[in-house]
């Protein structure tokens, strides 16, 4: 099946506009999504049922630690034949309040030599309520969270009326997630740069937050960075906060890194860097904050240049609970997760492991 994806289908997706094969993508997975008969077959085939696979993080339930990151299915019309795929959770977004076009096309480029994404996309979205309608008639296979954004308007807002945003698309979304990521640094509309690496600011939308009756477990998206200072504000401002489950991050910004297509070719494009050529880089920042975050509290999601068994499983030594991708489905197609899980669970068998549990964080005590 891989064979037959990376010789016969991707070469030929590949000559064609990354944006349209992506939104074909999404547009055939929701009509296959309403067959039921189709989606049973394809979870036999592609779900792998195997209990050392399975991670609980709290009332969550994973039933394997390889997710799907946010970005691919945008607006939740694809979640039944992702599910299907044997993904361990679904993240849906970024959805800001208001529906938003995004950025100006193009705003997607492949760079096949890296097996890479350039995104500049700013996160275009239908919108918290027509999101929230779609998935309240979800009956899901695994657990969806969904992640969520300021509208990108490409005008300065007061960091209130932001606030108000995040608040207003939470409460509109929380019944139905299982999850929430707070996307607080979007390197599309942002720069990197958020008014939530002011404490204050990042505890006034926490407490807004809390305020929402039947919040679900709330992940912060934030900017991957090693700098003590910044990760120590970050812990303060939200010492107190009950609902904060754990940490993602963000890609940063920029292009700066070692890849195979010319470095001036990467540099001339707008967006940031997705995928392999970031791993070093997101690895180091998931290390850092494990060392330094309260685990009893606090639980990691890995991201960043994964495309092997090996890379899933050095996050998670590293001290990832579970783990998210993107750009390796684009380049391996639909087999992925279920080969990413297989390799996975040849490499704790060797290594004397019973459960996935076992294996976090063993790499940094
Ligand atoms: C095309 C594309 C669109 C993305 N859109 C979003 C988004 O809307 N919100 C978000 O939080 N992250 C977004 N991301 C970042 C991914 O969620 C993920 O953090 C990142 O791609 C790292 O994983 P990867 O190296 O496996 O791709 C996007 C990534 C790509 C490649």
């Amino acid at each position: 099946m891989a064979f037959f994806f990376r010789r016969l289908i991707r070469p030929v997706l590949f000559q064609l506009d990354p944006e349209w094969v992506h939104d074909s993508t999404i547009k055939i997975s929701e009509t296959i999504g309403k067959a039921d008969w189709v989606i049973r077959l394809l979870s036999r085939y592609y779900r792998i049922h195997d209990e050392r696979l399975r991670v609980e993080l709290g009332d969550l339930c994973f039933h394997n630690p390889i997710g799907l990151a946010a970005g691919f299915d945008k607006n939740g019309r694809a979640t039944s034949l992702l599910s299907a795929l044997g993904f361990g959770h679904i993240e849906v977004g970024s959805v800001s309040i208001n529906s938003s076009k995004g950025n100006p096309r193009p705003r997607l480029f492949r760079l096949p030599k890296d097996e890479a994404i350039i995104v500049n996309y700013g996160v275009p979205n239908q919108g918290a309520k027509v999101v929230g309608e779609r998935l309240s008639h979800l009956c899901g296979q695994v657990p969806i969270g969904i992640n969520i954004v300021e509208t990108n308007t490409g005008l300065t807002s007061t960091s209130d009326q932001i606030i108000r945003e995040y608040v207003e698309a939470t409460r509109l979304l929380s019944a139905n997630a299982d999850y929430i990521t707070l996307n607080l640094n979007c390197p599309n509309t942002s720069a990197g740069e958020s008014i939530f690496d002011t404490a204050s600011v990042l505890k006034s939308l926490i407490e807004e937050c809390e305020k929402i009756r039947d919040l679900p477990p709330i992940f912060l998206k934030l900017t991957a960075h090693s700098d003590g200072q910044r990760m120590e504000r970050t812990l303060l401002a939200i010492e107190k906060c009950k609902s904060i489950r754990g940490f993602i991050f963000n890609i940063p910004p920029g292009k700066n890194y070692i890849t195979e297509t010319q470095t001036s070719e990467v540099r001339s494009l707008p967006g940031t860097l997705c995928g392999p050529p970031t791993q070093s880089l997101m690895d180091a920042a998931l290390a850092f904050w494990y060392k330094n975050v309260d685990r009893r509290r606090y639980v990691l999601i890995g991201s960043g240049g994964i495309r092997s068994s090996e890379d899933v499983y050095k996050k998670i030594r590293l001290g990832a609970s579970v783990v998210q991708i993107y750009t390796t489905l684009v380049y391996r197609g639909p087999n992925v997760v279920r080969e990413l899980n297989k390799g996975l669970l040849v490499l704790l068998e060797r290594d004397g492991f019973t459960h996935v549990e076992q294996a976090v964080g063993v790499d940094n005590p």
